[in-house]
């Protein structure tokens, strides 16, 4: 934790949804970022991955590894099965995995847990699944929990070609119905290809979004906490965002 006195300034929201442009585009590192800059604040906050696939095995156990990473760099000591209410083995939208294994996401046992963490700690991060229009069950989405939580809603986008698309058309849709976006990240989770189009998408993106683009997240060597730390310090901070 960094700091002994709690301090909440008014402008720090009492946690961030964080969803994606797509799949593996780096939500977990960005949560966990977050998380660090909250923690840097003074602020005891609790990261959430209400909805885990493509969780290992052991014996009966489903391992959720975004809810277990999450909960190791908030360092708080509670039961995976809060951070983590829903878990399924196969690689897929929870709607689709929840048919093949006989499980369906219930809200209700999300925003159970959602609410005592709530209660219990300073902020609450919550990684979404994918993308927006994932299916948590056969009508309720990702979008639908990201509203129901009342978070704003970060943006995790892709560096390379695409992303401009792929971008706008996260943030504009969330807008649209209704979803307070506060800003999207740009993350690095292969080492910089130096293209022309990683170049010049950052100033495209901040030029077209109606959202700040909170900064660039660089491909970090190791993603210890005291790397995450350092790399949170720069992207938050020296940009007064959220300060
Ligand atoms: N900035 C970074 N530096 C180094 N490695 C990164 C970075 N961002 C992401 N990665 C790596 O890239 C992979 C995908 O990142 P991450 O797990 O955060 O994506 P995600 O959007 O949370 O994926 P999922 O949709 O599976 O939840 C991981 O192996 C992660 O360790
Ligand atoms: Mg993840």
């Amino acid at each position: 934790m960094g700091g002994s006195v709690k301090k909440e300034s008014k402008s720090t929201p009492k946690g961030f949804f964080v969803t994606g442009t797509d799949t593996g585009v780096g939500k977990t590192v960005v949560s966990a970022l977050l998380l660090k800059f909250l923690q840097a604040k003074g602020l005891k906050p609790c990261g959430m991955k209400p909805v885990e696939t493509g969780c290992g095995r052991e014996g009966r156990l489903l391992v959720p590894s975004d809810g277990f990473f999450l909960k190791e760099i908030s360092g708080a000591n509670e039961n995976i099965d809060l951070i983590t209410p829903f878990r399924f083995h196969h690689p897929l939208a929870p709607l689709a995995a929840g048919r093949i294994e006989g499980g369906r996401v219930e809200p209700g046992k999300i925003f159970a847990a959602f609410n005592y963490l709530r209660k219990k700690y300073d902020a609450v991060v919550a990684e979404g699944i994918g993308g927006l229009l994932v299916p948590l069950n056969e009508n309720y989405s990702v979008l639908d929990m990201a509203r129901e939580m009342g978070l704003p809603v970060i943006v995790v986008a892709r560096p390379g070609l695409g992303t401009i698309n792929h971008t706008l058309l996260t943030v504009n849709y969330a807008i649209g119905k209704g979803l307070e976006v506060a800003g999207v990240v740009i993350n690095h989770s292969g080492r910089p290809e130096e293209n022309l189009a990683e170049n010049t998408n950052p100033e495209m993106i901040n030029e077209l979004c109606p959202v700040p683009l909170i900064g660039t997240v660089p491909h970090l060597p190791e993603l210890s906490a005291q790397s995450l730390e350092d790399c949170a310090k720069k992207l938050f901070d020296s940009k007064g965002y959220f300060v």
